[in-house]
């Protein structure tokens, strides 16, 4: 009897420390088959019952009993203890921690203020045109009134698609490129929006109010101010008694809606084929103390008018054409256009 109960102490004090020691679920495993598992330690125990005078069975089965509940709940415990020492911190989610934002991608600030720009033009009754970023000669400059011996339709000043005839006929001299005459079918990356007022104009007929936003291409050298791509914003109106005091209203308030209140408009004597008379627009900025050129505008020339079958005895028209970058890098304080097209979320995340 003795030994018996000699035994289960010896079998509860060894189980319980050997427990402690346990650092691994193996290693939690394999206690759990030594002493509780169905050919364990405590099933010993249960056996040795057997061996016991009938009258102490009671009390040693009550025994047996409590050692095996004690073992079972240290067991549970150790279980629960280990379980948490080895959650990895990914399996732990806080809910009360902020959460973290995912990044957002956004508007391009060219593509914004082309938005604000047209937007504003809206509410002056303006329509949004668009035209292909292709053209042919006829669009970009005869329509345009830029005759064949104009310096804007010199090679190097244009991105032409197609090499012109001569070139493919004679391939030693290279000034026969530059010197070839060009067909009107001749196709280039345009270089002004002007080249949707035709377009505008051969399909609708006065009166016309439109705004052009647009890519325009031109083989410049990259600086701070230049790239081969650029933005324009055109507007054509075209109807009877259209003046040049349209034209120079409407510019002035585009910019002092666009630029504040305080924004001065100076309009300088220029020249374009397409307009006459013709004139530069500046924008005087207070904070720069200095005149920033827009760009061009003028009375849409009568050859312009008579190309595209308007009658210019009847209808008189204005355009200009202002250089969006301009605008962007002015209303944002940019002072490098090369950030427009790098693609930097540094710069592109301000906006
Ligand atoms: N197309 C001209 C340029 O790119 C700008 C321009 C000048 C547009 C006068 C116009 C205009 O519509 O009337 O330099």
């Amino acid at each position: 009897m003795l030994e018996a109960q000699d035994e289960m102490v010896e079998v509860e004090t060894q189980a319980l420390s050997e427990l402690q020691r346990v650092q691994s679920t193996d290693a939690l495993e394999n206690f759990r088959i030594k002493y509780l598992g169905t050919k364990g330690k405590l099933k010993d125990l249960m056996s040795l019952l057997g061996k016991v005078p009938k009258e102490q069975k009671p009390a040693m089965g009550q025994k047996v009993n409590a050692i095996k509940q004690k073992l079972t709940e240290a067991f549970d415990a150790r279980q629960n203890e280990l379980a948490l020492q080895h959650t990895t911190p990914r399996d732990v989610a806080d809910v009360t921690e902020p959460g973290q934002r995912p990044q957002l991608g956004a508007r391009h600030p060219l593509m914004q203020t082309i938005d604000e720009l047209t937007d504003l033009f809206a509410r002056m009754g303006f329509a949004v045109a668009s035209g292909p970023e292709v053209e042919d000669e006829f669009h970009n400059f005869v329509a345009l009134n830029i005759p064949e011996s104009h310096p804007a339709r010199d090679p190097l000043d244009n991105f032409y698609l197609e090499p012109p005839v001569a070139h493919l006929q004679s391939s030693t001299s290279a000034n026969a490129v530059d010197s070839a005459p060009r067909s009107r079918d001749s196709r280039l990356l345009r270089t002004q929006t002007s080249t949707v007022q035709i377009r505008v104009m051969e399909t609708q007929k006065p009166p016309i109010r439109v705004v052009i936003p647009g890519r325009v291409y031109r083989p410049d050298t990259v600086d701070d101010t230049h790239l081969w791509m650029f933005h324009q914003l055109e507007a054509l109106v075209v109807d009877m008694n259209v003046t040049m005091v349209d034209l120079k209203s409407t510019v002035m308030q585009f910019v002092k809606a666009y630029f504040g209140p305080d924004a001065k408009v100076r309009f300088r004597p220029s020249f374009f084929p397409f307009t006459e008379p013709s004139a530069e627009v500046d924008v005087w900025f207070a904070d720069k103390n200095r005149w920033i050129e827009l760009g061009g505008c003028g009375m849409v020339h009568p050859n312009v008018l008579k190309q595209v079958g308007i009658d210019p005895e009847i209808y008189s028209g204005w355009a200009f054409g202002f250089g969006i970058e301009r605008i962007a890098m002015r209303k944002y304080g940019i002072n490098n256009i090369r950030l427009f097209v790098e693609n930097d979320v540094r710069f592109l995340g301000q906006f």
